[in-house]
């Protein structure tokens, strides 16, 4: 099989699966990622050869494309923030709108142009922390998850883009454990980021079949009874632990923005900003600690 071969094998297998673009995504990141070529050689070098191994490993992936399964799971590997993240069934796949509050946080204190010290709180692959770590030089980073398997792919995130992250295995809906939190964040915290479950169970029968079947339920969901019960709780230990004039930082469910301002308005935040996404979602908000 040459490159041309493979452009008419993947376009004929998963025609009825996907639409053009999506497929031209997929073929421009086995080309990178498994066959370790420039998307533009399928162009200008589509007599190339592929080797028999990989191409046994393209008729694999192709078959799990067609389960739906995500093409991120399938290489092992997601970009964020123009980082790679290594990615496994126990972590989200990092999502654009979280760059965007990624964005946010690291165009704030480059700005200040100070040091600070930032807890991202339900890490998952750890791709807040470790682009964070990237980007700020002067920042201490930590970051916390309860799902122990997430924090070694994190580990191995932090390693693999050669930054400094501390991380804590925790569960931040446990009051009791906030302490010993504080303690290993060295109790001194300027800033808090979180991305933390936010799709309601209800919310379940609108999701695409891949997210649903493939990513982890322990990081999306959270009960209709009590949507916000993150974010409140993560507000009561910013209210107890952050310092006075820090900042918080959340992605948020684009139905719940008025009622998660008006949560940190009552816990005695203020400055509280309210941003959309590049698709026009109430995403994202900032609040400091009055
Ligand atoms: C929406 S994912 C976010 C992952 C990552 N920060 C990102 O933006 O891609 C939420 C994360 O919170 C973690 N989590 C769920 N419940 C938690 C809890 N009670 N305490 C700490 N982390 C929790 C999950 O394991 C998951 O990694």
């Amino acid at each position: 099989m040459n490159l041309r071969d493979f452009q008419k094998y993947i376009n004929q297998e998963l025609t009825e699966f996907y639409d053009k673009n999506e497929i031209q995504g997929f073929s421009a990141i086995i080309v990178e990622d498994i066959l370790g070529l420039r998307r533009m050689d399928l162009h200008v070098k589509p007599e190339m050869e592929i080797e028999s191994v990989k191409i046994s490993k393209i008729q694999e992936i192709i078959r799990d494309l067609k389960l739906y399964k995500p093409i991120q799971y399938l290489i092992g590997k997601a970009w964020f923030y123009d980082l790679p993240f290594m990615v496994n069934e126990n972590v989200l796949i990092p999502r654009p709108e979280t760059e965007e509050l990624v964005d946010w946080i690291i165009k704030k204190f480059n700005a200040e142009n100070s040091k600070f010290s930032i807890l991202d709180i339900g890490t998952g692959s750890g791709c807040i922390p470790v682009s964070i770590a990237r980007n700020c030089k002067s920042a201490q980073v930590f970051a916390l998850d309860i799902s122990e398997k997430a924090l070694e792919v994190a580990q191995h995130n932090a390693e693999s883009n050669a930054v400094n992250v501390h991380f804590i295995h925790s569960n931040i809906l446990d009051e009791g454990k906030w302490e010993e939190i504080y303690a290993h964040c060295g109790r001194n915290l300027d800033a808090i980021v979180s991305n933390p479950p936010y799709i309601r169970e209800s919310e379940k029968k609108l999701m695409h079949a891949n997210v649903l079947e493939n990513e982890p339920w322990l990081a999306l969901f959270v009960s209709d009874k009590d949507p916000l019960l993150f974010y409140r709780k993560i507000t009561q230990f910013a209210r107890k632990y952050l310092k006075t004039g820090g900042a918080l930082f959340f992605e948020i469910n684009e139905k719940f923005g008025d009622e998660t301002c008006r949560l940190l308005e009552n816990e005695g935040f203020g400055e509280i900003e309210l941003r959309k996404d590049l698709s026009n979602k109430n995403r994202m908000i900032f609040a400091v600690k009055k």
